[in-house]
């Protein structure tokens, strides 16, 4: 009965549920704002990252992520029959995290570390000093969806021809090329990684040392997932020159603990997963614009596949 009601009671949990509620309020009038599925009536409605810690995620009929990564959600599904339906936010996630990303390798490229450090040695050192230009880098990025292709857009502003990796290689709107991640590597090695993976199956420990290997003295940025990215092969790869500079804003665990290798490697930049905050505008608009096609339609919104992880 739950998806033919339009009585719907929401449950909002976020650090900016205050937002949240006020634009939901302000579309939605009678929309019943609860805190727990068992005080929701008609289509119950979980609006959160992660899942909730006091209850299950089965109370549920729909689970709206505040975020554009699912797999916290994901994981907490205990029978997959009775599973909520999973929508995400990725509002404007792309342009984010494509201006962390454009802005660590500007800096990159531009050898700003280094120009700071020849100050501070009095170092007239122009060769040292000399910038490389984005227009002229090859930039690939694995993950090809609408964050993928936020990323491609900031490179490609700029004139930089940018590659995009993905399981299957199909054409996506956005690339210069996008090939499937098996061919990463017949090509000469980029000089910008973007690792935009989400954390699945498929995609556990996927960046190994095979994939670094063919990498040159490049820059490797991970938006993505820690899981998706081995970092013993990092080190590795850091070691070796293939990879010169590492941008990490994600871990396999987090926050990253304290003493771990990457908090004081020199060629390493740790964020603590900041590349693409989600908008608690984008989380309300994108929930709006779903429950106003079901309200319309009578049909529910596509979930996320909930076995794959997207
Ligand atoms: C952040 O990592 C998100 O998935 O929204």
């Amino acid at each position: 009965m739950a998806w033919t009601s339009k009585d719907i009671s929401v449950r909002v949990i976020d650090k900016h549920e205050a937002v949240i509620r006020d634009v939901l309020a302000a579309r939605f009038p009678s929309i019943r704002f609860v805190d727990s599925a068992e005080a929701a009536s008609g289509l119950k409605v979980l609006m959160s990252f992660r899942p909730p810690e006091d209850e299950p995620l089965n109370g549920y009929d729909w689970v709206h992520a505040v975020g554009a990564g699912v797999d916290h959600l994901c994981a907490a599904i205990g029978d997959p029959e009775r599973a909520p339906v999973i929508t995400r936010t990725t509002g404007r996630m792309g342009e984010q995290i494509g201006e962390f990303c454009l802005g660590y390798a500007l800096a990159y490229l531009q050898r700003m570390a280094t120009r700071r450090a020849l100050q501070e040695n009095e170092d007239w050192n122009k060769e040292a000093a000399a910038p490389r230009y984005a227009f002229d880098a090859q930039v690939a990025v694995f993950g090809t969806g609408s964050i993928g292709a936020g990323i491609s857009g900031a490179f490609r502003a700029l004139g930089a021809e940018v590659t995009g990796y993905s399981r299957s290689g199909s054409p996506r709107q956005g690339f210069d090329h996008v090939l499937p991640v098996a061919k990463f590597g017949l090509a000469k090695s980029p000089d910008v990684l973007v690792l935009a993976l989400p954390a699945t199956a498929e995609t556990e420990g996927l960046v190994d040392g095979e994939v670094l290997d063919q990498l040159n003295d490049a820059l490797l940025i991970n938006v993505g997932r820690g899981s998706t990215l081995d970092h013993d092969a990092l080190q590795r790869a850091l070691s070796k020159g293939q990879v010169s500079h590492a941008v990490l804003d994600v871990f396999e665990a987090e926050p990253l603990q304290a003493g771990d290798w990457r908090w004081s490697h020199p060629a390493v930049t740790v964020t603590p997963h900041v590349s693409g905050l989600t908008l608690p505008d984008d989380a309300a608009n994108r929930f709006c614009e779903l429950l106003e096609a079901y309200l319309d339609t009578g049909e529910p919104p596509v979930s996320v596949d909930i076995q794959r992880g997207y």
